[in-house]
């Protein structure tokens, strides 16, 4: 663990804390005379509807999703064929002019916002105060690698050499960040890409990948493709032009690729089972808001998300925290979208499998301090659920759920509260209440994770000021962090110019 991610309290002069919802509707004039805008609700509210008025009929993306389906292997080699050979202009480009053309997909993207947040939420369930910030990251990656490409021009003693082709396999929950950031950092490094989105949020994928287009990345370049059959998905990983992937999702699937080819250039941000650390001299205000925020910000289907709190002393002892945290999550209002004012969505599916359990059933000497309720028949609507007595070595204790429950453990020590954290396989985010500078500095140099924040959330990562990525099995291959000042070097390769480097 080191200083990098601690966050200060110093405000960042970034857009996504800079930005409101008010302002984008003055940025944002076509939906000002939406029906469905009420001037007697608060602007981002009125905003809001504007854009999910459009949410139940909505179609964006579909054409651009059905277009891309690649139904045979002869098909698929064409299109890597394809971005091979198109791809030696663009990584003979100078890192600057790449940067141009990534600015100006900044500039797309942010023209393109309120699309983008109404296929989040038609497709995925997204709510607007996630999907808001969400496109804000994708813009501020674009920006960054942008910066961080003309750099590349610029190493004495070496010449950067691209990847010939970068496959991107983005997750669902960060449906237009993670996929825009991931393709962005491969673009800005010159290589051609090839994007499978998930399944789940396909139209997602295109909405971007068509922001991108229309910014000036050549389409043979940025490939957009849907795999008919799995069979396909091997062949695709397993394509020896292929230089680099850059995975974001389950652990599992991670090594489902590298079983597919073992010497695979993996960059791979995988799973996480995070936890946030109450300690007595904490601000319980403070803290109780940040893990409710925490833990059900997109229902918990974020990798960062508070999956645990781990009380510690006194704080375990008496009910008082306890009892704040659980009027903070039963003050956030569960819903769908489609109403402006919802702070918790549905999950991506019907909750089945291993979150079902996590929701409906209890471990040895747990109970519910909160019940998950499911709210309709759709099965992807639930309340959020909190879980006492969660006992060390358990399986809650060890397990990811991506879904809207926490647990608590409790600790009569910070030191056994951070062996507890450090017990988990994962380390990809990590919080802690407390305002004792020793706790901080005890917890600093012990905890296992790869983001770590002190006094404050522990989800929404801001690209440059707090890189990202994880630990232990929360990362698969090369480890430099996304959104950080050395994830493009990590892309290529360098090449000694003159016999020196
Ligand atoms: N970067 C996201 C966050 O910090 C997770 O992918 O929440």
């Amino acid at each position: 663990a080191s200083l990098e991610n601690l966050d200060t309290a110093v405000p960042a002069p970034h857009r996504v804390q800079d930005r409101s919802l008010p302002a984008a509707a003055a940025a944002t004039d076509s939906f000002d005379n939406t029906p469905d805008s009420d001037p007697s609700l608060p602007a981002n509210q009125a905003w809001g509807r504007g854009i999910l008025a459009r949410v139940p009929g909505s179609d964006l993306g579909k054409a651009a999703v059905a277009a891309a389906a690649v139904g045979t292997e002869a098909e698929l080699d064409a299109v890597i064929n394809t971005a091979v050979t198109k791809g030696k202009a663009w990584g003979a480009l100078s890192g600057a002019e790449r940067a141009e053309v990534l600015h100006r997909a900044g500039e797309v993207l942010e023209a393109r916002r309120a699309d983008l947040m109404e296929v989040m939420a038609a497709e995925t369930g997204k709510t607007l105060d996630q999907s808001d910030p969400e496109v804000s990251e994708a813009i501020d990656f674009a920006h960054y690698y942008a910066e961080l490409a003309r750099e590349l021009d610029n190493v004495e003693g070496a010449r950067f050499v691209p990847s010939r082709l970068t496959v991107v396999t983005p997750p669902w929950n960060f449906p237009v960040a993670i996929p825009a950031g991931s393709t962005l950092a491969a673009l800005a490094a010159g290589s051609a890409v090839v994007i499978k989105p998930a399944r789940q949020s396909a139209r997602c994928g295109a909405v971007m990948v068509e922001a991108l287009w229309e910014a000036g990345v050549p389409r043979d370049v940025l490939q957009f493709v849907q795999l008919g059959e799995k069979e396909l998905g091997r062949q695709l990983i397993s394509n020896p032009a292929v230089d680099r992937v850059i995975l974001t999702g389950g652990y599992e699937t991670a090594e489902l690729f590298r079983s597919f080819r073992h010497d695979l250039p993996l960059l791979a941000e995988t799973s996480g089972k995070n936890t946030v650390i109450v300690t007595p001299s904490a601000d319980f205000d403070l803290a109780a808001r940040d893990v409710a925020a925490s833990a059900f910000g997109h229902a918990g289907q974020k990798c960062s998300a508070a999956s645990l709190v781990i009380l510690v002393g006194s704080v375990a002892k008496s009910p008082r925290f306890r009892n704040q945290l659980v009027d903070a999550v039963q003050s956030l209002k569960v819903g769908y979208p489609e109403d402006p004012t919802t702070q918790m969505g549905p999950v991506i599916e019907p909750a089945a499998g291993k979150l079902l359990r996590g929701l409906t059933e209890l471990g040895e000497g747990e109970a519910w301090l909160l019940q998950p309720e499911q709210l309709d028949e759709s099965g992807r609507l639930w309340s959020p659920g909190i879980r006492t007595g969660v006992r060390r070595g358990s399986e809650y204790h060890l397990t990811e759920y991506f879904g809207p429950i926490l647990g608590v453990m409790t600790a009569e020590t910070l030191e056994e509260a951070i062996d507890m954290a450090n017990d988990i396989d994962y380390g990809l985010t990590a919080g802690l209440h407390s305002l004792e500078p020793a706790e901080m500095d005890v917890w600093l140099n012990r905890i296992q994770a790869g983001n770590l924040y002190v006094n404050r959330g522990i989800t929404g990562a801001i690209v440059r000021r707090q890189p990202f990525g994880g630990w232990k099995k929360s990362a698969v291959g090369a480890g430099t962090k996304a959104g950080g000042p050395n994830y493009l070097i990590g892309l290529g390769n360098w090449e000694a110019v003159n016999g020196t480097s």
